[in-house]
C-alpha cells in the first residue's frame, strides 16, 4: 500500500486543538516561519554564487545593495511575522532592542511574541557548511490592548509555547514543538514542500558523542576539564567521540539524532558563556526536554532560569539526558563556579 506522506500545513492542521490558546493564532506564526524558512534557503543555497552573480549584478531587484545573509535572514523572518496580524513585538540577534508590531487598526491587540536567531552558525556560510535558523514564542504576560513591553520577552523558557529551528543541510529541515514532542520535516525543494519525515524525535538516553570547542580547553572551568577527561577515558563505551561544527543547530540536530552533548561552557575568555539564553538556549533546551533530552547551565535547568536582559549568555549542556546529568555532576565538584 501506498503510504500517505504528510506536509508541515497538513500537519498544523491537524495538530490545531492540542495547543491550549486560540489556535488558529499558533498555526499561523507557524505557517510564516515555514514560508521564511523556505525564502532564506533559496538564498543560502546560492550564496557561493554571490559572487560572481555579483560582478554582473551588485543591486538586486529592489535595488538595494547585496546584504549579508544574516541581515538577509532577519529581514526575511521579521516580514514573514509582521504581516500576520499574530506577533506584538520581535526580538532578533540582529538588533540591539527589541520591534514593536502594531495589530490590524494599528491597535496592540496581537498577543505572540518571537526572539530569534535568525542565522546561526553565520562564520560556515562561506565556506558551504550547515547553518540555521532558531525561534522561540511566547504569549505576551502584558494585557492585549497596551505596547509590547520588555518583560514580554524576558520569560523564562519554561514559558515557551513553540519552539523550533531550521537547519539548511544537505537537505533543509524544520524541527519544532509546541509541547507535544517534537517533529521533523524535510524540504522537498524541488516543489518547495515540507513534509513529515522525522516524526516524534527523541534523544537516545545516552550517547557517544561530545560536541564542545576544545580548542579553549586551557580556559575552561576544572568542572569541564574533568569532564571532557572522563569523555576521553578508555572504559566501558568510551572513549566517546568528538564532533564539533560550530553551528549549535547542526550540532545539536546531529546529537538529537545519534545522541550527543553539546558543551558551550563559561572561559576565562567568555566569562558567561557565548550563547544567547533568549533566543539560542532556552528554544534549543525547549525541543531537547520535548525530545526526551535535557539542558542546563552545568548546575541549574536552563528554562527556570530567569532572564534579566535581551541578549545575556549563558553556559550550555545540552542533549541526552544521562550525559547531560553525568557533566552536571562533574561541574557540581565546583560549586563556585554556578555564580558566573
Ligand atoms: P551565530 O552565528 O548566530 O553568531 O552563532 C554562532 C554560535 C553557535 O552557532 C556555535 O555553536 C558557536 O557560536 C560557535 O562558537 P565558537 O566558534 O566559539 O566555537
Ligand atoms: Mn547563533
Ligand atoms: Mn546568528
Amino acid at each position: 500500500m501506498k503510504e500517505k506522506h504528510i506536509t508541515l500545513g497538513e500537519f498544523i492542521i491537524d495538530k490545531q486543538t492540542d495547543f491550549q490558546y486560540s489556535s488558529g493564532e499558533l498555526s499561523k506564526l507557524i505557517n510564516s516561519i515555514r514560508l521564511a524558512a523556505k525564502v532564506v534557503n533559496y538564498e543560502v543555497n546560492k550564496a557561493g554564487l554571490v559572487d560572481i552573480l555579483g560582478a554582473t549584478n551588485t543591486v538586486n531587484v529592489q535595488g538595494e545593495q547585496q546584504q549579508k545573509l544574516d541581515a538577509y535572514a532577519n529581514e526575511v523572518f521579521m516580514q514573514a511575522l509582521i504581516n500576520r496580524e499574530i506577533v506584538c513585538g520581535i526580538a532578533s540577534e540582529e538588533d540591539d532592542n527589541y520591534i514593536t508590531i502594531k495589530g490590524k487598526n494599528n491597535d496592540n491587540n496581537n498577543k505572540y511574541v518571537v526572539l530569534m536567531d535568525p542565522l546561526d552558525g553565520s562564520s560556515n556560510i562561506d565556506v558551504n557548511v550547515s547553518v540555521g535558523t532558531i525561534f522561540s514564542i511566547y504569549r505576551r504576560v502584558t494585557p492585549t490592548g497596551t505596547p509590547v513591553q520588555e518583560i514580554d520577552f524576558l520569560q523564562k523558557g519554561s514559558q515557551q509555547v513553540a519552539a523550533g529551528y531550521v537547519v539548511y543541510g544537505t537537505s533543509t529541515m524544520l524541527v519544532y514543538t509546541t509541547g507535544y514532542g517534537v517533529n521533523g520535516f524535510t524540504l522537498n525543494p524541488a516543489i518547495g514542500t515540507f513534509y513529515l519525515s522525522h516524526p516524534n524525535m527523541q534523544y537516545p538516553k545516552d550517547g557517544v558523542i561530545y560536541s564542545i570547542n576544545e580548542g579553549n580547553y586551557v580556559h575552561f572551568p576544572q568542572g569541564v576539564k574533568d569532564y571532557l577527561k572522563y569523555c576521553q577515558k578508555e572504559e566501558g563505551d568510551r572513549p566517546y567521540t568528538s564532533r564539533y561544527i560550530g553551528s549549535l543547530v547542526s550540532d545539536f540536530h546531529r546529537n538529537m539524532i545519534k545522541g550527543g552533548i553539546y558543551i558551550y561552557p563559561t572561559s576565562t575568555k567568555a566569562p558567561k558563556g557565548k550563547l544567547r539564553l533568549l533566543y539560542e538556549a532556552n528554544p534549543m533546551a525547549y525541543i531537547a526536554e520535548q525530545a526526551k533530552g535535557a539542558a542546563s547551565d552545568g548546575y541549574r535547568r536552563i528554562m527556570d532560569i530567569q532572564p534579566t536582559s535581551l541578549h545575556q549568555r549563558v553556559p550550555f549542556f545540552c542533549g541526552s539526558k544521562n550525559m547531560v546529568k553525568k557533566a552536571n555532576e562533574f561541574m557540581g565538584q565546583y560549586p563556585d563556579d554556578a555564580n558566573y
